[in-house]
């Protein structure tokens, strides 16, 4: 099962093993992960799964989507690394995938 590291703005790690298939916001839901919100159940139409992903992992997670960047205008801190975690699958290829929280979300 691939593991995710989720590190909230404080600095915590949180590791959890997510089913694949399942999305990112899911798995941080379903694992009480703080820093994710999922208001909007995974609609892309909330933003509160803002995540930054690591550099090395960009590739192999992918470009966002046209709905998801639309979203993302209206997130704080916005950088290259964004993306929503309702938009992210989880698969074999992303087991070690690390994402970050933006600071509006703790
Ligand atoms: Fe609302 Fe991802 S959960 S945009």
């Amino acid at each position: 099962m691939p593991k995710v590291t989720f590190i909230a703005f404080n600095g915590q790690h949180h590791v959890v093993d997510v089913p694949a298939g399942l999305s990112l916001m899911r798995a941080a839901i379903d694992n009480n992960v703080p820093g994710i919100d999922g208001d909007c159940g995974g609609q892309c139409a909330c933003a509160t799964c803002h995540v930054f992903v690591a550099p090395e992992w960009a590739e192999r997670v992918g470009p966002r989507h046209a709905n998801e960047e639309e979203m993302l205008n209206f997130a704080a801190e916005l950088r290259d690394s964004s993306r929503l975690a309702c938009q992210i699958p989880v698969t074999d290829a992303l087991d070690g995938l690390v994402v970050s929280m933006p600071e509006g979300q703790h």
